[in-house]
């Protein structure tokens, strides 16, 4: 399958996710995705900004991720964001983005700053992006019960250095866990965490990559994308520990390598995946069955249209898998 059939597969997933968070359903069906955890501060909501090269998310000390966030990343010629939640409302404002995002948290989890496990999906279309779906998770410490509804993620932690001993055993069971070690500018000089970003140390099957955020003070002092990420790449180029992996180190790379592994993800998955839909399809088929003597308006209607959609995404995933097999290369 060439590259524009494989970027296909993570669209096909996104309309997927869309379907069932429309009729208020969490991923029964497990969806293969991608879910940043880490420590709180450590810089999740800042690795996606990044890729964005926007700040859209709200952030500050403490837990200011309350709900899981469904980013669905689209790369195209125009940049808009979009709200599952008032769909067809295009946002071009990130300030907006941003003060939605909040509004949306309250509504669900109250004021009292209460964490639900409800999630918001947004929708962000842009010339930055490659395709990536991403669900920004609350802090560390409220992730089991926030990983309870997306199953079977490709997880992609975020650590600072600062707090990467305590949290590298969470993950060492999880085989698909990308490491991203960030806030390495923030080390004390003649420190380095090289042996990690090396995948020696601590070793994960997915490995590490390392990446230089924007600082409070460089939000603050408005700092653009741009220069963020020429920054970075300066700095892998010249210090000493990382240089002779700077190719594979900060947000670009990391952006590319996260696109091919949900790709592959998706792939891998794909047939699991389509049996669970069909199964689906039968009992939903029998339930609409003993419904259809209700009138139009009765609510299980629903049912009946999730049906349809499932079907339909059913028979787009037989096409995929017979389009797809030999050219894939693994
Ligand atoms: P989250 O709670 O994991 O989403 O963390 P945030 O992305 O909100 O970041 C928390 C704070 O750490 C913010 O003030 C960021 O500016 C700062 N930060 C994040 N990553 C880096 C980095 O790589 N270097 C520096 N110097 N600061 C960072
Ligand atoms: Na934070
Ligand atoms: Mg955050």
């Amino acid at each position: 399958m060439g590259n524009r059939g494989m970027e296909e597969l993570i669209s096909l997933v996104n309309r997927l996710q869309d379907a069932f968070s429309a009729i208020g359903q969490t991923c029964d069906l497990d969806l293969p995705q991608i879910a940043v955890v880490g420590g709180q501060s450590a810089g999740k909501s800042s690795v996606l900004e990044n890729f964005v090269g926007r700040d859209f998310l709200p952030r500050g000390s403490g837990i200011v991720t309350r709900r899981p966030l469904v980013l669905q990343l689209i790369s195209s010629t125009s940049e808009h964001a979009e709200f599952l939640h008032c769909k067809g409302k295009k946002f071009t404002d990130f300030d907006d983005v941003r003060r939605e995002i909040e509004t949306e948290t309250d509504r669900v989890t109250g004021t009292n700053k209460g964490i639900s496990s409800i999630p918001i999906n947004l929708r962000i279309c842009s010339p930055n992006v490659l395709n990536l779906s991403l669900i920004d998770l609350p802090g560390i410490t409220k992730v089991p019960s926030c990983l309870s509804s997306v199953r079977s993620p490709t997880i992609f932690m975020c650590l600072s250095f600062l707090f990467f001993f305590r949290f590298y055993l969470i993950f060492l069971s999880g085989h698909r866990t990308i490491g991203v070690i960030t806030k390495l500018d923030l080390m004390d000089k003649g420190t380095d965490v090289r042996d990690v970003l090396e995948n020696r140390l601590l070793p994960l099957r997915r490995g590490y990559v390392g990446v230089v955020n924007r600082s409070q003070k460089d939000i603050e002092g408005k700092k653009d994308n741009s220069a963020a990420l020429a920054a970075e790449r300066r700095f892998f180029k010249s210090h000493p520990a990382y240089r002779h992996m700077a190719d594979c180190m900060g947000t670009l790379y990391l952006q590319r390598l996260l696109n091919q592994q949900l790709t592959n993800h998706i792939r891998d998955t794909l047939p699991a995946l389509r049996s669970r839909l069909q199964g689906q399809l039968l009992s939903l088929d029998k339930e609409a069955g003993e419904y259809k003597c209700l009138n139009p308006d009765d609510p299980s209607r629903k049912t009946k249209a999730l049906m349809q959609l499932i079907q339909h995404f059913g028979l787009d995933f037989e096409k995929r898998i017979e389009g797809s097999g030999d050219q894939v290369d693994t």
